[in-house]
Protein backbone atom coordinates (compact mmCIF):
# COMPACT_ATOMS: atom_id res chain seq x y z
CA UNK A 1 0.00 0.00 0.00
CA UNK A 2 1.28 3.29 -0.77
CA UNK A 3 2.09 6.00 1.86
CA UNK A 4 -1.17 8.20 2.88
CA UNK A 5 -3.71 5.39 0.73
CA UNK A 6 -6.32 4.34 3.25
CA UNK A 7 -6.30 0.52 3.42
CA UNK A 8 -9.52 -1.44 2.56
CA UNK A 9 -9.64 -2.86 6.16
CA UNK A 10 -9.58 1.04 7.15
CA UNK A 11 -12.25 1.59 4.93
CA UNK A 12 -14.19 -0.92 6.47
CA UNK A 13 -14.30 -0.40 10.04
CA UNK A 14 -15.37 3.39 9.52
CA UNK A 15 -13.28 4.76 12.14
CA UNK A 16 -13.61 2.11 14.82
CA UNK A 17 -10.20 0.90 16.17
CA UNK A 18 -11.66 -1.22 19.39
CA UNK A 19 -14.33 -2.69 20.68
CA UNK A 20 -14.99 0.28 23.16
CA UNK A 21 -18.33 0.63 21.12
CA UNK A 22 -19.58 -2.15 20.96
CA UNK A 23 -22.60 -4.09 22.32
CA UNK A 24 -21.78 -5.70 25.71
CA UNK A 25 -19.56 -2.48 27.33
CA UNK A 26 -20.80 -3.15 30.82
CA UNK A 27 -19.75 -6.72 30.04
CA UNK A 28 -16.70 -6.48 28.30
CA UNK A 29 -15.05 -4.18 31.18
CA UNK A 30 -15.98 -6.61 34.18
CA UNK A 31 -14.32 -9.25 31.89
CA UNK A 32 -10.97 -7.46 30.28
CA UNK A 33 -8.33 -5.33 32.27
CA UNK A 34 -8.05 -2.21 30.77
CA UNK A 35 -4.58 -3.27 29.35
CA UNK A 36 -6.46 -5.99 27.07
CA UNK A 37 -8.41 -4.24 24.26
CA UNK A 38 -10.15 -6.45 22.15
CA UNK A 39 -11.09 -5.97 18.37
CA UNK A 40 -14.08 -3.81 16.80
CA UNK A 41 -16.64 -5.80 15.04
CA UNK A 42 -17.21 -8.23 17.56
CA UNK A 43 -21.11 -8.78 17.51
CA UNK A 44 -21.57 -12.16 19.26
CA UNK A 45 -21.60 -13.53 22.82
CA UNK A 46 -19.66 -16.66 21.33
CA UNK A 47 -16.75 -14.49 20.17
CA UNK A 48 -17.12 -12.96 23.95
CA UNK A 49 -16.25 -16.39 25.16
CA UNK A 50 -13.88 -17.42 23.22
CA UNK A 51 -11.80 -14.27 23.56
CA UNK A 52 -12.22 -14.91 27.45
CA UNK A 53 -11.06 -18.32 26.72
CA UNK A 54 -7.62 -16.49 25.13
CA UNK A 55 -7.27 -14.16 27.87
CA UNK A 56 -7.59 -17.47 30.60
CA UNK A 57 -4.62 -19.34 28.54
CA UNK A 58 -2.61 -17.16 27.32
CA UNK A 59 -0.14 -14.44 29.32
CA UNK A 60 0.41 -10.97 27.59
CA UNK A 61 2.97 -11.63 24.87
CA UNK A 62 0.80 -15.04 23.61
CA UNK A 63 -1.92 -12.60 22.83
CA UNK A 64 -0.22 -10.63 20.89
CA UNK A 65 1.46 -13.07 18.96
CA UNK A 66 -1.33 -15.62 18.82
CA UNK A 67 -4.74 -14.21 20.09
CA UNK A 68 -7.51 -13.88 17.79
CA UNK A 69 -10.17 -11.45 19.36
CA UNK A 70 -7.59 -9.02 21.18
CA UNK A 71 -6.50 -5.42 19.31
CA UNK A 72 -3.63 -4.70 21.77
CA UNK A 73 -2.44 -5.81 25.02
CA UNK A 74 -0.71 -3.16 27.38
CA UNK A 75 -0.50 -0.70 24.07
CA UNK A 76 1.46 -3.32 21.82
CA UNK A 77 -1.16 -3.94 18.96
CA UNK A 78 -1.75 -7.86 18.43
CA UNK A 79 -0.37 -10.11 15.23
CA UNK A 80 -3.62 -10.62 14.13
CA UNK A 81 -4.56 -7.16 14.20
CA UNK A 82 -1.83 -5.82 12.24
CA UNK A 83 -2.13 -9.22 9.36
CA UNK A 84 -6.11 -7.99 8.61
CA UNK A 85 -5.46 -4.27 8.94
CA UNK A 86 -2.97 -5.03 5.97
CA UNK A 87 -6.20 -6.84 4.56
CA UNK A 88 -6.72 -6.01 0.50
CA UNK A 89 -9.74 -5.32 -1.21
CA UNK A 90 -11.54 -8.46 -0.99
CA UNK A 91 -14.29 -8.46 -3.55
CA UNK A 92 -14.05 -7.83 -7.24
CA UNK A 93 -16.03 -4.07 -8.43
CA UNK A 94 -18.68 -6.15 -10.01
CA UNK A 95 -19.27 -8.60 -7.22
CA UNK A 96 -22.79 -8.29 -5.34
CA UNK A 97 -22.91 -5.55 -2.82
CA UNK A 98 -24.39 -8.34 0.24
CA UNK A 99 -21.22 -9.93 -0.60
CA UNK A 100 -18.79 -6.79 -0.21
CA UNK A 101 -21.12 -5.81 3.08
CA UNK A 102 -19.98 -9.33 4.47
CA UNK A 103 -16.71 -9.06 4.27
CA UNK A 104 -16.67 -5.04 5.18
CA UNK A 105 -18.31 -6.12 8.32
CA UNK A 106 -16.19 -9.22 8.84
CA UNK A 107 -12.44 -7.66 8.28
CA UNK A 108 -10.82 -9.57 11.42
CA UNK A 109 -12.92 -12.78 11.12
CA UNK A 110 -12.60 -14.12 7.53
CA UNK A 111 -10.74 -12.60 4.59
CA UNK A 112 -7.48 -12.06 5.51
CA UNK A 113 -3.97 -14.01 4.88
CA UNK A 114 -5.26 -16.78 2.29
CA UNK A 115 -8.16 -17.82 3.97
CA UNK A 116 -10.26 -15.45 0.83
CA UNK A 117 -9.38 -17.10 -1.66
CA UNK A 118 -12.23 -18.93 -3.38
CA UNK A 119 -15.20 -19.45 -1.82
CA UNK A 120 -15.93 -22.45 -0.33
CA UNK A 121 -18.89 -22.88 0.92
CA UNK A 122 -19.49 -24.36 4.58
CA UNK A 123 -15.79 -22.67 5.54
CA UNK A 124 -15.20 -22.24 8.89
CA UNK A 125 -14.16 -18.37 10.25
CA UNK A 126 -10.60 -18.65 10.56
CA UNK A 127 -10.66 -16.04 13.62
CA UNK A 128 -12.63 -18.80 15.48
CA UNK A 129 -10.09 -21.31 14.08
CA UNK A 130 -7.10 -19.23 16.01
CA UNK A 131 -9.26 -18.72 19.06
CA UNK A 132 -9.99 -22.54 19.55
CA UNK A 133 -6.32 -23.32 18.82
CA UNK A 134 -5.50 -21.19 21.67
CA UNK A 135 -8.31 -22.65 24.18
CA UNK A 136 -7.20 -26.50 22.71
CA UNK A 137 -3.77 -24.81 24.09
CA UNK A 138 -1.46 -25.81 21.12
CA UNK A 139 1.60 -23.83 20.48
CA UNK A 140 4.25 -23.60 18.04
CA UNK A 141 6.00 -27.20 18.52
CA UNK A 142 2.86 -28.59 18.70
CA UNK A 143 0.87 -30.63 15.70
CA UNK A 144 -3.40 -30.28 14.81
CA UNK A 145 -4.90 -32.73 12.60
CA UNK A 146 -7.97 -31.85 10.79
CA UNK A 147 -9.36 -35.13 9.14
CA UNK A 148 -12.30 -33.21 7.23
CA UNK A 149 -10.48 -30.47 6.12
CA UNK A 150 -12.23 -28.47 2.99
CA UNK A 151 -10.63 -25.57 1.91
CA UNK A 152 -7.85 -25.58 4.91
CA UNK A 153 -8.45 -23.02 7.10
CA UNK A 154 -7.16 -25.14 10.62
CA UNK A 155 -4.14 -25.90 8.21
CA UNK A 156 -3.52 -21.80 7.32
CA UNK A 157 -4.37 -20.62 10.18
CA UNK A 158 -2.10 -23.30 12.33
CA UNK A 159 0.88 -22.58 9.46
CA UNK A 160 0.23 -18.69 10.29
CA UNK A 161 0.29 -19.12 14.46
CA UNK A 162 3.44 -21.69 13.95
CA UNK A 163 1.52 -24.68 14.76
CA UNK A 164 2.19 -27.98 12.46
CA UNK A 165 -0.85 -29.25 11.01
CA UNK A 166 -1.70 -32.53 9.19
CA UNK A 167 -4.72 -31.93 7.04
CA UNK A 168 -7.16 -35.18 5.43
CA UNK A 169 -9.52 -34.59 2.68
CA UNK A 170 -11.57 -36.55 0.47
CA UNK A 171 -12.30 -34.14 -2.53
CA UNK A 172 -8.99 -33.70 -4.75
CA UNK A 173 -10.55 -29.97 -5.39
CA UNK A 174 -10.08 -29.32 -2.15
CA UNK A 175 -7.11 -30.46 -1.11
CA UNK A 176 -6.01 -28.52 -3.75
CA UNK A 177 -7.00 -25.25 -2.11
CA UNK A 178 -5.26 -26.05 0.39
CA UNK A 179 -2.11 -26.94 -0.92
CA UNK A 180 -2.02 -23.39 -3.06
CA UNK A 181 -3.26 -21.44 -0.20
CA UNK A 182 -0.59 -22.64 2.69
CA UNK A 183 1.41 -23.10 -0.22
CA UNK A 184 2.23 -19.30 -0.54
CA UNK A 185 1.71 -18.30 3.03
CA UNK A 186 5.84 -17.96 2.72
CA UNK A 187 6.99 -17.39 -0.66
CA UNK A 188 9.29 -14.50 -2.88
CA UNK A 189 6.65 -11.91 -4.46
CA UNK A 190 9.26 -10.59 -6.50
CA UNK A 191 8.03 -12.41 -9.79
CA UNK A 192 4.32 -11.42 -9.36
CA UNK A 193 4.97 -7.93 -11.35
CA UNK A 194 5.79 -10.08 -14.40
CA UNK A 195 2.62 -12.43 -13.64
CA UNK A 196 0.20 -9.88 -13.19
CA UNK A 197 1.68 -8.62 -16.72
CA UNK A 198 1.51 -11.98 -18.43
CA UNK A 199 -2.08 -12.81 -17.23
CA UNK A 200 -3.58 -13.78 -20.31
CA UNK A 201 -0.65 -15.74 -21.16
CA UNK A 202 -0.36 -17.39 -18.17
CA UNK A 203 -4.03 -18.20 -18.61
CA UNK A 204 -3.66 -19.76 -22.05
CA UNK A 205 -1.14 -21.59 -20.79
CA UNK A 206 -2.63 -23.38 -18.20
CA UNK A 207 -6.11 -24.30 -20.45
CA UNK A 208 -3.71 -25.50 -22.58
CA UNK A 209 -2.37 -27.41 -20.01
CA UNK A 210 -6.19 -28.77 -18.86
CA UNK A 211 -6.98 -29.68 -22.70
CA UNK A 212 -3.70 -31.63 -23.00
CA UNK A 213 -5.10 -33.68 -20.07
CA UNK A 214 -8.58 -33.78 -20.80
CA UNK A 215 -9.37 -37.74 -19.98
CA UNK A 216 -6.48 -38.78 -17.78
CA UNK A 217 -7.19 -38.84 -14.55
CA UNK A 218 -6.60 -37.15 -11.04
CA UNK A 219 -4.51 -34.26 -11.23
CA UNK A 220 -3.34 -34.95 -7.79
CA UNK A 221 -1.49 -37.77 -6.61
CA UNK A 222 -3.64 -40.66 -4.27
CA UNK A 223 -1.57 -39.24 -0.99
CA UNK A 224 -1.65 -35.77 -2.20
CA UNK A 225 1.49 -35.58 -0.03
CA UNK A 226 3.74 -35.49 -3.45
CA UNK A 227 3.65 -32.02 -5.98
CA UNK A 228 0.45 -31.89 -7.61
CA UNK A 229 1.26 -33.90 -10.89
CA UNK A 230 0.06 -31.16 -12.69
CA UNK A 231 3.22 -29.95 -13.95
CA UNK A 232 5.21 -27.34 -16.05
CA UNK A 233 6.04 -29.88 -18.43
CA UNK A 234 2.96 -30.74 -19.22
CA UNK A 235 2.52 -27.22 -20.18
CA UNK A 236 3.45 -25.61 -24.34
CA UNK A 237 4.04 -21.97 -21.87
CA UNK A 238 7.58 -21.37 -20.81
CA UNK A 239 6.25 -18.84 -18.35
CA UNK A 240 4.40 -21.95 -16.30
CA UNK A 241 7.86 -24.14 -16.06
CA UNK A 242 10.04 -21.54 -14.24
CA UNK A 243 7.78 -21.56 -11.52
CA UNK A 244 7.96 -22.76 -8.04
CA UNK A 245 5.57 -25.79 -7.37
CA UNK A 246 3.35 -23.79 -4.41
CA UNK A 247 3.07 -20.68 -7.15
CA UNK A 248 1.86 -22.80 -9.98
CA UNK A 249 -0.93 -24.78 -7.15
CA UNK A 250 -1.68 -21.12 -6.71
CA UNK A 251 -1.96 -19.94 -10.64
CA UNK A 252 -4.22 -23.59 -10.92
CA UNK A 253 -6.41 -22.46 -8.26
CA UNK A 254 -7.01 -19.23 -9.90
CA UNK A 255 -7.39 -20.42 -13.48
CA UNK A 256 -10.34 -23.00 -11.67
CA UNK A 257 -11.81 -19.67 -10.10
CA UNK A 258 -12.35 -18.03 -12.61
CA UNK A 259 -13.75 -21.09 -14.70
CA UNK A 260 -16.20 -21.14 -11.70
CA UNK A 261 -16.64 -17.37 -11.90
CA UNK A 262 -18.02 -17.38 -15.31
CA UNK A 263 -20.31 -19.95 -14.97
CA UNK A 264 -21.70 -17.45 -12.73
CA UNK A 265 -21.85 -14.37 -15.41
CA UNK A 266 -23.57 -15.30 -18.44
CA UNK A 267 -21.50 -12.22 -20.52
CA UNK A 268 -17.68 -12.99 -19.08
CA UNK A 269 -15.55 -15.68 -20.36
CA UNK A 270 -12.84 -17.29 -17.92
CA UNK A 271 -10.10 -15.75 -19.79
CA UNK A 272 -11.97 -12.23 -19.68
CA UNK A 273 -12.41 -12.85 -15.85
CA UNK A 274 -8.48 -14.43 -14.95
CA UNK A 275 -6.45 -11.12 -14.92
CA UNK A 276 -8.90 -9.46 -12.22
CA UNK A 277 -8.83 -12.73 -10.38
CA UNK A 278 -5.09 -13.11 -10.19
CA UNK A 279 -4.68 -9.88 -9.19
CA UNK A 280 -6.82 -10.38 -5.86
CA UNK A 281 -4.78 -13.47 -5.47
CA UNK A 282 -1.44 -11.79 -5.42
CA UNK A 283 -2.78 -8.91 -3.71
CA UNK A 284 -3.95 -11.27 -1.07
CA UNK A 285 -0.55 -13.24 -0.93
CA UNK A 286 1.63 -10.32 -0.97
CA UNK A 287 0.09 -8.41 1.48
CA UNK A 288 0.04 -11.73 3.95
CA UNK A 289 4.46 -12.36 3.32
CA UNK A 290 4.20 -8.44 3.98
CA UNK A 291 2.97 -9.18 7.48
CA UNK A 292 5.12 -12.24 8.50
CA UNK A 293 8.74 -10.48 7.14
CA UNK A 294 7.32 -7.44 9.51
CA UNK A 295 6.43 -9.51 12.28
CA UNK A 296 9.21 -11.94 12.06
CA UNK A 297 6.54 -14.87 12.08
CA UNK A 298 7.95 -18.98 11.70
CA UNK A 299 5.21 -20.29 9.61
CA UNK A 300 3.93 -23.81 10.87
CA UNK A 301 4.91 -26.96 8.56
CA UNK A 302 1.90 -28.70 7.03
CA UNK A 303 1.21 -31.60 5.19
CA UNK A 304 -1.82 -32.69 3.36
CA UNK A 305 -3.77 -36.31 2.61
CA UNK A 306 -6.32 -36.96 0.23
CA UNK A 307 -8.05 -39.53 2.11
CA UNK A 308 -11.27 -41.03 4.04
CA UNK A 309 -11.36 -39.95 7.34
CA UNK A 310 -13.24 -43.36 8.14
CA UNK A 311 -9.76 -44.71 7.55
CA UNK A 312 -6.82 -41.99 8.67
CA UNK A 313 -3.67 -42.71 7.02
CA UNK A 314 -1.86 -41.65 10.62
CA UNK A 315 -0.02 -43.67 13.12
CA UNK A 316 -1.57 -43.74 16.69
CA UNK A 317 -1.08 -41.22 19.50
CA UNK A 318 0.70 -38.82 16.67
CA UNK A 319 -1.40 -35.68 16.79
CA UNK A 320 -1.51 -32.79 19.82
CA UNK A 321 -4.83 -31.83 18.78
CA UNK A 322 -7.93 -32.33 16.17
CA UNK A 323 -10.21 -30.08 15.42
CA UNK A 324 -12.71 -30.49 12.14
CA UNK A 325 -15.99 -29.66 11.30
CA UNK A 326 -18.09 -32.42 9.66
CA UNK A 327 -20.71 -31.83 7.27
CA UNK A 328 -23.75 -30.63 9.39
CA UNK A 329 -25.70 -34.46 8.17
CA UNK A 330 -26.86 -33.94 4.34
CA UNK A 331 -27.28 -29.47 4.31
CA UNK A 332 -24.57 -29.22 1.67
CA UNK A 333 -23.57 -31.51 -1.65
CA UNK A 334 -20.30 -30.18 -1.25
CA UNK A 335 -19.02 -32.64 -4.62
CA UNK A 336 -22.11 -30.96 -6.45
CA UNK A 337 -20.97 -27.48 -5.42
CA UNK A 338 -17.24 -28.00 -7.27
CA UNK A 339 -18.09 -30.26 -10.04
CA UNK A 340 -16.83 -27.98 -12.79
CA UNK A 341 -13.48 -27.80 -10.63
CA UNK A 342 -13.37 -31.30 -10.22
CA UNK A 343 -13.64 -32.96 -13.70
CA UNK A 344 -11.81 -30.03 -14.92
CA UNK A 345 -9.07 -31.90 -12.55
CA UNK A 346 -10.10 -35.70 -14.14
CA UNK A 347 -12.15 -36.49 -10.58
CA UNK A 348 -15.18 -39.20 -11.16
CA UNK A 349 -17.33 -37.23 -9.00
CA UNK A 350 -19.64 -40.05 -8.51
CA UNK A 351 -17.02 -42.38 -7.52
CA UNK A 352 -15.72 -39.94 -5.04
CA UNK A 353 -19.70 -39.89 -4.12
CA UNK A 354 -19.81 -43.36 -2.68
CA UNK A 355 -17.26 -42.43 0.24
CA UNK A 356 -18.63 -38.69 1.27
CA UNK A 357 -20.13 -38.14 4.41
CA UNK A 358 -23.92 -37.21 4.34
CA UNK A 359 -24.32 -38.19 0.30
CA UNK A 360 -25.34 -41.55 1.28
CA UNK A 361 -28.15 -43.45 1.51
CA UNK A 362 -31.27 -44.72 -0.20
CA UNK A 363 -34.95 -45.42 -0.30
CA UNK A 364 -38.26 -45.70 -1.88
CA UNK A 365 -39.71 -42.42 -0.69
CA UNK A 366 -38.88 -39.64 1.52
CA UNK A 367 -39.19 -40.75 4.72
CA UNK A 368 -37.02 -43.98 4.28
CA UNK A 369 -34.19 -42.25 2.34
CA UNK A 370 -33.77 -39.86 5.30
CA UNK A 371 -34.28 -42.97 7.78
CA UNK A 372 -31.22 -44.68 5.24
CA UNK A 373 -28.90 -41.52 5.28
CA UNK A 374 -29.09 -40.55 8.96
CA UNK A 375 -28.04 -44.11 9.30
CA UNK A 376 -25.09 -43.81 7.31
CA UNK A 377 -24.09 -40.72 8.47
CA UNK A 378 -24.01 -41.77 12.25
CA UNK A 379 -22.51 -44.62 11.23
CA UNK A 380 -19.43 -42.82 9.53
CA UNK A 381 -19.02 -40.21 12.27
CA UNK A 382 -18.65 -42.98 14.69
CA UNK A 383 -15.91 -44.25 12.82
CA UNK A 384 -14.06 -40.86 12.18
CA UNK A 385 -14.75 -39.92 15.70
CA UNK A 386 -13.03 -43.08 16.81
CA UNK A 387 -10.18 -42.22 14.38
CA UNK A 388 -9.52 -38.79 15.87
CA UNK A 389 -9.14 -40.70 18.92
CA UNK A 390 -6.82 -43.25 17.97
CA UNK A 391 -4.64 -40.37 16.65
CA UNK A 392 -4.92 -38.17 19.23
CA UNK A 393 -2.15 -38.22 22.59
CA UNK A 394 -4.03 -38.60 25.82
CA UNK A 395 -4.76 -35.37 27.62
CA UNK A 396 -5.20 -33.36 24.45
CA UNK A 397 -8.54 -31.55 22.90
CA UNK A 398 -10.54 -32.84 19.76
CA UNK A 399 -13.31 -29.86 19.26
CA UNK A 400 -15.90 -30.75 16.51
CA UNK A 401 -17.84 -28.02 15.29
CA UNK A 402 -21.59 -29.01 14.21
CA UNK A 403 -24.36 -27.55 12.71
CA UNK A 404 -27.72 -28.25 15.09
CA UNK A 405 -29.63 -29.37 11.95
CA UNK A 406 -32.80 -30.75 13.23
CA UNK A 407 -34.36 -29.58 9.51
CA UNK A 408 -33.07 -32.46 7.55
CA UNK A 409 -33.14 -35.21 10.58
CA UNK A 410 -36.27 -35.51 11.64
CA UNK A 411 -36.02 -33.57 15.05
CA UNK A 412 -32.83 -35.78 15.97
CA UNK A 413 -30.09 -32.71 17.10
CA UNK A 414 -26.70 -33.77 15.52
CA UNK A 415 -24.97 -31.69 18.49
CA UNK A 416 -26.52 -34.34 21.19
CA UNK A 417 -25.75 -37.41 18.60
CA UNK A 418 -22.60 -36.68 18.21
CA UNK A 419 -21.90 -36.13 21.88
CA UNK A 420 -22.89 -39.72 22.46
CA UNK A 421 -20.81 -40.77 19.70
CA UNK A 422 -17.69 -39.12 20.87
CA UNK A 423 -17.45 -40.38 24.56
CA UNK A 424 -18.40 -43.72 23.50
CA UNK A 425 -15.04 -43.62 21.36
CA UNK A 426 -13.56 -42.91 24.54
CA UNK A 427 -13.30 -38.49 24.14
CA UNK A 428 -14.90 -36.68 26.95
CA UNK A 429 -16.85 -33.95 26.35
CA UNK A 430 -15.25 -30.77 28.83
CA UNK A 431 -17.60 -27.66 27.96
CA UNK A 432 -19.26 -26.23 24.45
CA UNK A 433 -19.79 -23.13 23.33
CA UNK A 434 -23.15 -22.40 20.79
CA UNK A 435 -22.94 -20.17 18.19
CA UNK A 436 -25.55 -18.74 16.17
CA UNK A 437 -25.11 -18.18 12.40
CA UNK A 438 -25.90 -15.67 10.32
CA UNK A 439 -26.82 -15.34 6.87
CA UNK A 440 -29.79 -15.84 4.90
CA UNK A 441 -28.44 -18.81 3.11
CA UNK A 442 -28.44 -21.04 6.48
CA UNK A 443 -31.02 -23.22 7.34
CA UNK A 444 -29.22 -23.91 10.50
CA UNK A 445 -29.62 -21.47 13.48
CA UNK A 446 -27.17 -22.66 15.46
CA UNK A 447 -23.89 -23.94 15.15
CA UNK A 448 -22.08 -26.07 18.69
CA UNK A 449 -18.68 -26.29 19.13
CA UNK A 450 -17.63 -29.48 21.33
CA UNK A 451 -15.03 -29.16 23.53
CA UNK A 452 -13.84 -33.18 24.25
CA UNK A 453 -10.61 -34.20 25.78
CA UNK A 454 -8.89 -37.36 25.48
CA UNK A 455 -9.02 -39.36 28.76
C1 LIG B 1 -18.03 -28.79 6.69
S1 LIG B 1 -16.85 -29.18 5.46
C2 LIG B 1 -15.35 -28.73 6.18
C3 LIG B 1 -14.99 -27.29 5.92
C4 LIG B 1 -13.68 -26.91 6.58
N1 LIG B 1 -13.81 -26.84 8.02
C5 LIG B 1 -13.18 -25.59 6.03
O1 LIG B 1 -12.89 -24.68 6.80
O2 LIG B 1 -13.10 -25.45 4.80
C6 LIG B 1 -16.81 -30.92 5.48
C7 LIG B 1 -15.81 -31.54 4.52
O3 LIG B 1 -15.80 -32.97 4.72
C8 LIG B 1 -15.37 -33.54 3.51
N2 LIG B 1 -15.67 -34.99 3.55
C9 LIG B 1 -16.84 -35.63 3.38
N3 LIG B 1 -16.68 -36.95 3.52
C10 LIG B 1 -15.37 -37.18 3.80
C11 LIG B 1 -14.60 -38.34 4.09
N4 LIG B 1 -15.16 -39.56 4.09
N5 LIG B 1 -13.29 -38.18 4.36
C12 LIG B 1 -12.72 -36.96 4.35
N6 LIG B 1 -13.40 -35.82 4.09
C13 LIG B 1 -14.71 -35.91 3.82
C14 LIG B 1 -16.15 -32.75 2.46
O4 LIG B 1 -15.54 -32.85 1.19
C15 LIG B 1 -16.10 -31.33 3.04
O5 LIG B 1 -15.04 -30.61 2.48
Amino acid sequence: MLGSEVSYAEKSLKGRTSYSEGRFTGVVKELFPPSHVLLPQINQIYELDLAWGEYNKLDGPAVISRGAYFRSVEGLDTHHYKICMRTPDQVNASARQSRKNFFAANVFAVGYATHGLFPYRGKFHPQMVKAILNIMGLAPGKKVLDPMAGCGTVGIEASIMGIDSVTNELSPFACLMTRAKIGVLETDCRAFGRLRVEAREIFDALEKTFDHRRGRRNLIDEDAQAPLRFSAADSDGKILASLPQSLLELLTLCFLDSVGYAERRANKTPRDLFPDVLGRYLDAVEAFNGSRRELGLKVGKASTLRGDARHLKLEDVSVDGVLFSPPYSFAIDYLENDRPQLELMGVEVDDLRAEMVGLRGEGRNEEQRVAARLREYFDDMRLILSECSRVLRSGCYCTVVVGSNTNQTGGITLEDRLIELGESAGLKLQFQIMREIEGIRNTMREEYLLFFKKE
